[in-house]
């Protein structure tokens, strides 16, 4: 559906065309506005501004909605696996019995390294971040796929998917086995998606390793939840960066780099370490929830509100839901995740946060439970790379497919005017 927007500037009326999205959603086609009047439009970190339609995941901030190709958060949570979801979010169907066999069966015949990739994990210190590793190492798988490489080749793009979603699991795990001075534990093949990376993670080669399958269910759930959020930072840099017609590899190791960052993905991780604060203070949760309310203090709770949900994040009440499940099973009594439920009674009940629509958000709850499950705190956005990893294929993909130009964004000049070079000896 389209229809028109009229905009003046500087006394010049122009007719804009606007489309209208599947659910209602209206965008202002602004390609024309610089031409006519030579005004463009401005808007920092582009929260108002749509870089493009997308059939992929939608959003309703303000009634906490998210949706997969049209499959409500919630009920994938529930029924689906992480899988599933992968091949639903790459094809855009859910797939038939046959087709996610044969997915699967691909997906397992490519979760090893080339035993020489393997080195890469040497040259890092023991305490390199693995989000550090991570983009590192998928952005060197390339060097070994040198013939599988175009991004206009759908072949050449279908492996290309086929083997990250295949291969960050084990590049996960072995960046957190060389953190840990143990030996690399090799995929296993007999195992599903988040059974394999957790046996990669925490088996010995001198143990029988014994699965947890309600923590591989929950770590499943986990991944599924995280697995897009339409145009997030990370989401974004992996269209941009792939609009520049560079491999698949490339782009997602530049997703990894955005994801990395504390605004983004190391919310999770910085979330921990608040709790961490707050514990070492004497665990004084009234203390940190009146200075957080006090704009000098310098102090900011972690995990609280969302950029694009003005309501609960459906990702976070499937996950606030989950976690005392978890921590009674696992009979768990941490004093970090005690101070994290008083945060959220607060956030639950306290005007200055209900006003202020501060819910807990999903990075609040996964890094509790992350923790619960025994995984570091610096494994926590590495975890979120992996549930991401196919909403980054899927976008990526539908930019190329809808023909996008390169991303390159205009500006509005404020620096100095035209000024002569001065000779040093006159300065
Ligand atoms: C995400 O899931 O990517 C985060 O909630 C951030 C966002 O959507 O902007």
């Amino acid at each position: 559906m389209s229809g028109k927007a009229t905009l003046s500037v500087n006394g010049q009326t122009i007719e804009l065309d606007t489309v209208v999205g599947s659910e209602g959603e209206v965008g202002i086609i602004t390609k024309p506005l610089r031409g006519a009047t030579k005004a463009i439009s401005l808007d920092p970190g582009f929260v108002n501004t749509g870089s493009c339609t997308s059939d992929i995941t939608y959003i309703d901030g303000e009634n906490g909605v998210l949706r997969y190709r049209g499959y409500a958060i919630d009920e994938l949570a529930t029924k689906s696996s992480f899988l599933e979801v992968c091949y639903l979010l790459l094809e855009g169907k859910l797939p038939s019995a046959s087709e996610f066999s044969d997915y699967k069966e691909q997906i397992t015949r490519h979760t090893l390294l080339h035993e020489d990739l393997k080195k890469m994990f040497d040259a890092f210190p023991a305490n390199a971040h693995p989000m550090a590793v991570c983009s590192s190492v998928v952005c060197a798988l390339s060097t070994y796929y040198q013939n599988n490489l175009d991004p206009l080749n759908p072949e050449h793009v279908d492996l290309s998917a086929k083997r990250l979603v295949a291969k960050l699991p084990t590049i996960a795990a072995f960046s957190y086995k060389k953190s840990r001075g143990q030996a690399l534990i090799y995929p296993d093949n007999e195992l599903d998606y988040a059974g394999n990376l957790l046996k990669m993670m925490f088996a010995y080669r001198t143990e029988k390793y014994e699965l947890d399958e309600d923590v591989a269910k929950l770590v499943d759930t986990l991944l599924i939840l995280h697995a897009d959020h339409e145009q997030n930072c990370s989401a974004t840099t992996v269209r941009v960066v792939g609009s520049a017609h560079a491999n698949l590899f490339a782009s997602i190791s530049a997703g990894i780099c955005a994801l990395w960052g504390p605004r983004h993905g190391g919310a999770n991780q910085s979330v921990l370490e608040m709790l961490q604060v707050i514990a070492d203070d004497g665990a004084d949760v009234d203390k940190y929830v009146a200075l957080a309310q006090d704009r000098d203090s310098g102090f900011r709770l972690m995990g609280f509100g969302h950029r694009v949900y003005k309501n609960y994040d459906p990702r976070a009440r499937i996950l606030g839901e989950m976690v005392e499940k978890v921590l009674t099973k696992l009979d768990i009594n941490d004093p970090l995740l005690n101070i994290a439920r008083k945060l959220e009674a607060h956030a639950l009940s306290d005007s200055y946060f209900v006003d202020r629509k501060l819910y807990p958000n999903v990075d609040f709850y996964s890094g509790i439970i992350y923790r619960a499950l025994g995984i570091p705190t610096n494994m926590f956005t590495v975890m979120f790379a992996l549930g991401r990893l196919p909403g980054w294929i899927a976008q990526w993909k539908e930019q190329l497919a809808h023909g996008l130009p390169i991303g390159r964004p205009r500006q509005i000049y404020t620096g100095e005017n035209l000024r002569p070079y001065v000779p040093m000896s006159e300065r």
